[in-house]
């Protein structure tokens, strides 16, 4: 690493006392006197503190959220739940709020052969899920990646190559070895974009989010499309059961576990939740309403929260330059604080900012005269920076800060100061923190709204799964937020698993008599 080239403060706080007491207990000999000097260093080393500079604290100070202003984000997000309940109105409704027609959650006697197609991020994932009864599940799956151009192409050549790869997934494992001439096998389709549903298998896309941007796909059926792609192939057995939000299949293979799991929660690449609502909740509700379905999951689209302005109070100026220089303006305003999509990109933005200012990289990125050309891209290229970067930084306990150095360095910002990891560090800290307490108001909301005397949240996504930070602060957060007890817990691939319980649950219920869940919501 450079020496530093800046003008921070560097504090050296050597703790004197133990230092000696680790010199005066070893007599004389040389061992200790290394040991001790050893010590010394490392003490040294680790207790570097860069003072920050005003201005660093200045351009942070908008990101750190105080509790008045968290349980303001709860209220407003609870009233855009209440009210997007009520009546469908896209305009001055911020959420969607959208009855999936999944009514109940598995009962332990579902069973069957399932595949299910997992479309949600930059890849998908093509399952095959045995359910075997008593909530035991084997599942056999493979990733595919989605070749760029595909997601911002025609739609149709989209669903084609999901075919494709459903196709090719079948032979590989001779899946349709031993089945009879009309075997078809149930696919459920997890789609995890908003889709107003007319029931189980009928949804309609009302927007991209997450970067796809496909078209002649918003507006339409994508489990038509997806049947339609599949009935191309002539030869492909398959019928499409049912149309599952992410969410909603971390929801329902978690409460194959946990009774008391009444949502799901999403904190990876986009954020969403759902959870069970009465039906006596929800105004808006036009389906069926007896002894069989008092209650419905609802995909809330939270990720939605602030459309018409109800988080201006918290937005920061660089959220509004990620938002203008998004492919949504003014879309996913909330999940645009929080998702591992956008926590990278805004702390690239900060960064730009500080080295604009001159307070990052004093000197080496403007006014030398050998401008590195890397330095350059990282800072004209949106998406550049990583969630995963952030996380491994905030995580750097290294003395020298060598983990911030190395990852600078991998994305073309050679030879970093310390003072210039330490700062990046500080930003990475205050972004992820900002997501994580954002998230648990959300979740606040949903815990107090379920109103039950306990509830398990089941949570899936990278951000839950790997930033251990994140994971820390959103649980210590929530604990302040609410007073109910509830717990978070990882749904292990829930939007697959869950989703093939979706299907055999619909199996179920129309082959045999439904069996009544306890823990209702109120
Ligand atoms: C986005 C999608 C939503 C999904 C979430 C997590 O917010 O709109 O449907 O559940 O990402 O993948």
């Amino acid at each position: 690493m450079a020496s530093s080239s800046s003008n921070y403060i560097i504090e050296f706080k050597i703790d004197v006392i133990k230092t000696l007491k680790i010199v005066g207990i070893s007599t004389g000999v040389l061992t200790a006197i290394g040991l001790g000097a050893y010590y010394i260093h490392r003490r040294s080393q680790s207790s570097k503190r860069v003072i920050l500079r005003d201005e660093v604290r200045n351009i942070l100070r908008p990101f750190q959220l105080t509790e008045e202003q968290l349980r303001r984000v709860m209220a407003n997000l609870n009233t855009e739940m209440t009210n997007a309940l009520k009546v469908d109105n896209s305009v001055e409704n911020d959420l969607a709020m959208f009855p999936t027609y999944v009514h109940h959650g598995p009962s332990g006697k579902e069973s069957g052969e399932y595949l299910v197609v997992d479309l949600g991020g930059s890849n998908f994932r093509v399952s095959h899920v045995f359910i075997e009864g008593r909530n035991r599940m084997r599942l056999n799956n493979k990733i595919f990646l989605i070749p760029h151009s595909l997601l911002l192409g025609e739609g149709e050549k989209l669903f084609d190559y999901i075919a494709e790869c459903l196709q090719r997934f079948i032979d590989d494992n001779k899946l349709s070895v031993l089945k009879t001439a009309d075997y078809k096998f149930d696919l459920a389709f997890t789609f995890s974009f908003p889709c107003q549903q007319k029931s189980l298998r009928e949804a309609t896309l009302v927007s991209w989010t997450k970067g796809f941007s496909c078209t002649s796909v918003v507006g339409n059926d994508v489990v038509l499309m997806l049947q339609q792609a599949i009935d191309r192939r002539k030869n492909l057995p398959i019928q499409v059961v049912a149309l599952v939000n992410d969410t909603v299949g971390t929801l329902m293979a978690c409460s194959s576990n946990y009774r008391d799991c009444k949502a799901g929660v999403i904190l990876g690449t986009g954020m969403n939740a759902c959870y069970f609502e009465a039906l006596d909740n929800i105004p808006k509700w036009k389906g069926a309403r007896d002894n069989q379905t008092k209650q419905v999951i609802i995909n809330t689209e939270w990720g939605a929260l602030g459309k018409n302005g109800c988080l201006d109070f918290i937005r920061t100026d660089i959220d509004r330059e990620l938002d203008e220089s998004s492919l949504t303006p003014h879309q996913q305003v909330f999940e645009k604080m929080i998702s591992a999509l956008y926590l990278g990109e805004i702390v690239r933005l900060i960064i730009v900012d500080l080295v604009q200012r001159s307070i990052l990289f004093p000197g080496r990125m403007q006014k030398s005269p050998s401008i590195r050309p890397d330095y350059n891209i990282f800072l004209i290229l949106r998406g550049s920076f990583y969630a995963k970067h952030v996380a491994d930084i905030e995580n750097d306990t290294t003395d020298d800060l060598s983990t911030t150095a190395t990852i600078l360095t991998s994305i073309g910002i050679h030879d970093p100061s310390y003072d210039d990891c330490f700062i990046i560090r500080e930003v990475c800290k205050t972004v992820s923190l900002r997501a994580a307490k954002l998230a648990a108001a959300a979740i606040a909301v949903l815990i107090n709204r379920l109103n039950m005397s306990s509830v398990t949240v089941a949570v899936d996504g990278t951000l839950f799964r790997h930033h251990e930070q994140f994971k820390q602060n959103l649980s210590r957060t929530l604990g302040r937020l609410v007073l109910r007890a509830h717990r978070l817990v990882l749904s292990e691939d829930g939007s697959s698993k869950g989703s093939a319980l979706v299907a055999a649950v619909d199996r179920r219920l129309k082959t045999s008599p439904i069996v009544y869940e306890k823990n209702l919501p109120s």
